[in-house]
């Protein structure tokens, strides 16, 4: 398949293509996605709670995002590889959002970045993408901002917060971003938002009228716990496919039947 780059990603925007997002955080699940012909894979900070363990995506640091950059991007032939700049890594100055920006290209091989927030961030995103670095927004529910936001909920109810959003997602356009993520928004206001701009938007939990939609792929693949927002599909529960597989080996082990003679050097 044709490597897909970001003037594709405006393409399949302009011709009315859906684009198609997942996570990833490690080269065997970026190999698979890759094969699938996923247009972008995100390395997530979603890795602080999907992967690592935290309980929420604050403690993630730079060096977790460029190991994990690293291995996705080893994985990938085709798609597009968009990395999160964690938690501290751009709303300390737009020197620093340059830097770790510059970290995730140069270190880790992505072909883009993402970061939260809208009209506060749009200096940021404006010094980043004058230096030739693509840059995906993130507007509505933005994880790095849970306390602020008191929790994780739907954004944009009420007029004035709509209002907000139209604003933001008019001011990361303005200020260079390729595309926005919109997360967890009415799916009427992610309609009118993906008709007043003309870079992509990317939905998650925000309805069917966005440009593209994108899920983490643990939810995707039911490795996601007990806890499932509304908006996530599950298109496979392999957490009990997984616990058959090593309850099956840890029999075979326990009653000698594993490694049988196949499986033994000569
Ligand atoms: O970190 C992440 O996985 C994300 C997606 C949910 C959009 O930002």
């Amino acid at each position: 398949m044709k490597k897909i780059t970001v003037l594709d990603v405006q393409r399949f925007k302009d011709e009315g293509r859906k684009i198609t997002m997942l996570t990833a955080y490690d080269v065997q699940i970026a190999r698979i996605l890759d094969a699938c012909e996923v247009d972008m894979i995100l390395v997530g900070d979603s890795l602080g709670n999907v992967v690592l363990g935290f309980e929420n995506t604050l403690p993630v640091s730079m060096d977790d995002m460029v190991r994990h950059t690293q291995a996705v991007v080893r994985g990938r032939a085709s798609a597009f590889v968009v990395a999160d700049m964690p938690f501290m890594s751009y709303q300390t100055s737009c020197e620093d959002a340059l830097r770790n920006a510059g970290r995730l290209i140069k270190e880790a091989g992505a072909e883009a970045v993402k970061v939260e927030g809208g009209v506060n961030v749009a200096p940021v995103i404006r010094a980043i993408a004058q230096a030739d670095i693509p840059v995906m927004a993130h507007i509505g529910l933005t994880p790095q901002s849970v306390h602020r936001m008191g929790g994780f909920r739907v954004q944009g109810r009420a007029e004035q917060q709509r209002q907000k959003l139209i604003a933001d997602a008019m001011a990361v356009e303005e200020a260079g971003a390729f595309s926005v993520v919109l997360e967890c928004i009415p799916s009427e206001l992610a309609a009118e938002i993906t008709q007043r701009i003309s870079i992509p938007t990317i939905g998650i939990g925000a309805g069917r009228e966005c440009d593209g939609q994108v899920l983490v792929i643990n939810d995707v693949l039911g490795l996601s716990g007990p806890f499932r927002p509304k908006f996530v599909k599950q298109y496979v529960q392999l957490e009990d496919i997984i616990k058959k597989a090593a309850c099956d080996y840890i029999e075979e082990v326990r009653g000698g039947l594993f490694p049988g003679d196949e499986y033994c050097m000569k």
